[in-house]
């Protein structure tokens, strides 16, 4: 159909002329259900809280002060967490991480206990916090050097994700990016008795520059290498189309692209191609740095970039997002609508 808008008699001016009218036709809004916190568990902890150099305003948790911070992201309605567990001591294999006095398994079970279903629980699933070497995974030699082994892995993301559900949890998260690790969670998970714990899969997860900051919050940097033999190449578009449907025949209940505003294509096109199924997207530590370390400037304004990044995951296609931001964006939103 031919579109006839013209100036003088098509004036899109009319409907910015005030905000109430802006509100009324505005196609993208922002609420806090849709919105997830990380939280990260620190094992051993003497303080409720202590905070991450890396990342302005975030902060380790010990189990008790992780639980008061969800008491206060309820009350500014954000209902939902994501919890990263941090252990004190390493080993290769990772063995905190399928413990069940482990830190993120500690943190649910307190959580859950404190305020049951008025919170959704998600957890990390991976290894690189828990490992000695920092990879996702199990290292082998191989290839002249050091790989982590897939399916070696996926057995221990399989146990991880049974003490999570154990402890709790209402979502697992798997982020070590391992061919067939969601099949082998829901595999795990199914003859363990929790056919009812929903898997939110980290489908496309790129290699990216953004996870500096995070690696810092969760120890989990690699000693050597890095993870571009496991997480997706910058590069590619269409190969994420491959990593979401592989992802859903395996079990997937939402999935995920992440980081967020540099992957926007990513988001859109999963969207579309998908648009049945719930997309989260991962608005990653360095983005929270990017504003915050512009908005000390001076020369932006940290609630506006907060706000407008919000809506540009959305407007492109995000259900969901994971983001550091979330509590202050419940208090930037309750502040816009008094306006
Ligand atoms: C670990 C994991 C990472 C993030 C979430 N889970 C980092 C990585 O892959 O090194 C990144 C989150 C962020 O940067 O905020 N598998
Ligand atoms: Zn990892």
């Amino acid at each position: 159909m031919a579109r006839l808008y013209k100036y003088p008699v098509s004036r899109p001016r009319r409907l910015r002329r005030i905000s109430l009218i802006r509100d009324l036709v505005s196609q993208t809004r922002i609420s806090t259900e849709g919105l997830i916190q990380p939280i990260f568990v620190y094992e051993g902890l003497s303080s409720p809280r202590i905070p991450i150099e890396s990342m302005p305003d975030q902060y380790r948790y010990s189990v008790d002060g992780a639980v008061s911070f969800v008491g206060e992201l309820l009350d500014a309605g954000i209902r939902a967490a994501l919890v990263f567990g941090v252990p004190s001591d390493k080993d290769p294999m990772g063995k905190k991480a399928y413990s069940s006095d482990g830190p993120a398994q500690m943190a649910v079970r307190s959580i859950k206990k404190e305020y049951g279903d008025s919170v959704v629980v998600a957890t990390d699933v991976c290894l690189c916090s828990y490992t000695d070497h920092g990879h996702c995974g199990v290292v082998i030699k191989g290839g002249g050097g050091y790989v982590v082994d897939n399916d070696e892995t996926i057995k221990l993301l399989g146990r991880i994700a049974v003490s999570h559900a154990e402890a709790g949890a209402d979502i697992v998260a798997p982020s070590a990016m391992m061919d067939g690790q969601v099949g082998a969670i829901r595999d795990a998970l199914d003859s363990e008795g929790y056919s009812d714990v929903a898997i939110m899969s980290y489908s496309a997860k790129y290699a990216s520059s953004l996870y500096g900051p995070f690696r810092v919050a969760a120890s989990s940097k690699p000693l050597f290498g890095d993870r571009r033999g496991y997480q997706m190449d910058p590069r590619n578009l269409w190969e994420a189309v491959k990593e979401v449907e592989m992802d859903l025949a395996e079990g997937a209940d939402i999935v995920m692209v992440k980081p967020g505003l540099w992957y926007l294509d990513v988001v859109r096109t999963i969207k579309e191609s998908f648009p049945e199924v719930p997309l989260a997207v991962y608005s990653v530590s360095g983005e929270y740095l990017m504003i915050k370390a512009a908005a000390s400037s001076g020369y932006l304004s940290e609630d506006e970039a907060i706000l407008e990044s919000l809506i540009a995951m959305r407007r492109a296609g995000a259900d969901i997002i994971i983001t550091y931001s979330a509590l202050k964006a419940s208090k930037i939103l309750s502040r816009v609508s008094r306006r």
